[in-house]
């Protein structure tokens, strides 16, 4: 018989599982302790923006009209426990307030809650972003609160979706990890996975530290290549090279590869900065932390560029302060195809501008709820002219489409000075130089 599986946490990264579980023909039920999530969920109906994700979700959640009712969704706990052959777990797992440190406080929650609850035997599947060693103190846990006693096993599974690609990530993964004790749980994660494998996906079986590492280890690099070129772009605006043709041409060696190789002002959302330090936390407990110490530097030229960008606008301006001066800044999320602020290199641009007396106006196609609840004192736009309007200088600090769409003659007409700072290095300079603007980008010469 078919597998049928609980996703617990309905985040990001549960409600793309759940939906892709049922995409791939199981049984499923999502839990999560937020009412207004659930009923939501219910409805078909995603609490986040995300591509594709909705139309997933409302092809199977059981109500629906014409949906497969495959998916459903409740708060109930014992529900969980009874229907599930293997419980996911995707609880989110922040960074600590005033530490590095990650916050484990909804994982362990979610396995002393669900523990109890699991009476048969059943196969806990983590997938939450967890320090390493983690996994074995929750097997324990798990073997101790369960009625199943060892029949109730754990494996870990880490996810690697990114934000505006969770479905497809998820659906057609570049690899699968599996962190496991017995051949028993490789079993089931074969068979939970055997449409991606099938299409070629690679299954990666390894012990729980190998697991639970081959994740933060792979966000501490993708990191570091973003560092790598915007330290580049440091020594490209000293030297007046330009680090967009360099990551180009070092991008042609395949040993080095062109992606994740975009200079600008870095990196942010809820992922790639907690886990570096998350992971430097967790190295020192263990005593290795010299290992790790590059991170820091990883993070500092990050955090950096952001001082940066907002030192370029103060030169823009002529220098002195921002009193009384008008900045429009298109873009408020950490990404693309994202609804997402947490940690936005934008928001952060924004409100340290705003901060030293700038007349901040921003407009972001997806972004703007979450923006202004987390920065209520920005001016907000409704449109990337309207944020234009009048301003001495424009930011371009998150690479949408839209963006890049813009006509360029029709913004110089609603802005006051025709001078764009390029934070992501992702518009066309020569179109905005014949449009008569100033086109000034991080890491690339003035002219
Ligand atoms: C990241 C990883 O890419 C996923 O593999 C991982 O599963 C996920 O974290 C997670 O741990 O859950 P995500 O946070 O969605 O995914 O974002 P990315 O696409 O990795 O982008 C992160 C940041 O780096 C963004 O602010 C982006 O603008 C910036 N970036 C990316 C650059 O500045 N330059 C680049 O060349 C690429």
């Amino acid at each position: 018989m078919a597998l049928k599986i609980t996703v617990i946490g309905t985040g990001y990264l549960g409600a793309t599982h759940a939906a892709a579980m049922a995409e791939l023909g199981f049984e499923v039920l999502g839990l999560d302790v937020v009412p207004e999530k659930i009923e939501m969920l219910q409805r078909g109906e995603v609490p986040m923006y995300e591509p594709g994700l909705e139309e997933l979700l409302r092809k199977h959640v059981a109500g629906i009209e014409g949906s497969t009712g495959r998916l459903r969704f409740t708060m109930d706990w014992a529900e969980v426990g009874e229907f599930g052959d293997v419980h996911f777990v995707c609880v989110n797992t922040p960074q600590k307030h005033g530490e590095y440190a990650c916050d484990m406080s909804y994982v362990d929650a979610a396995f002393e809650t669900l523990a109890p609850h699991v009476k048969g035997a059943a196969l806990v599947v983590g997938k939450s972003t967890v320090p390493v060693g983690s996994a074995e103190r929750l097997a324990r846990t798990l073997a101790e609160l369960s009625p199943a006693g060892e029949d109730a096993e754990l494996a870990w599974n880490p996810e690697f979706l990114r934000e505006g690609f969770a479905v497809q990530d998820t659906l057609h993964p570049d690899r699968v990890v599996a962190g496991v004790r017995s051949e028993r749980a490789e079993k089931i994660l074969r068979e939970v996975y055997a449409t991606p494998v099938a299409e070629g996906s690679p299954f990666v079986v390894t012990d729980f530290p190998t697991a639970e590492l081959v994740k933060t280890s792979a966000n501490s690099f993708l990191a570091t290549k973003i560092s790598f070129i915007n330290a580049m772009a440091e020594v490209c605006e000293a030297a007046d090279g330009d680090v967009a043709k360099l990551a180009e041409a070092i991008g042609h060696d395949e040993r080095i590869g062109k992606k994740y190789l975009r200079a600008g002002i870095g990196f942010g959302g809820g992922c790639l900065p907690k886990d570096i330090r998350a992971f430097m936390a967790r190295a020192g407990e263990l005593g290795a932390d010299q290992a790790l110490t590059f991170l820091r530097e990883i993070d500092s030229i990050n955090m950096r560029r952001r001082g940066q960008m907002v030192e370029m606008a103060r030169e823009a301006l002529g220098g002195g302060s921002f009193l009384g001066k008008r900045v429009a800044v298109l873009g408020a999320t950490f990404k693309p195809d994202s609804d997402d602020v947490r940690d936005s290199p934008a928001l952060n641009v924004a409100g340290q501008i705003h901060l030293q007396g700038g007349q901040v106006t921003v407009y972001d196609p997806k972004g703007m709820a979450n923006a202004k609840r987390l920065f209520p004192t920005l001016g907000y736009a409704d449109s990337a002219v309207g944020a234009v309007r009048g301003a001495d200088v424009v930011l371009h600090l998150t690479e949408w489409q839209e963006f890049r769409e813009l006509d360029p003659a029709v913004l110089g007409e609603a802005a006051s000075a025709r001078v764009i700072l390029d934070g992501r290095n992702a518009l066309d300079p020569e179109t905005w130089r014949r449009a008569g603007w100033t086109y000034r980008a991080m890491g690339r010469p003035t002219v």
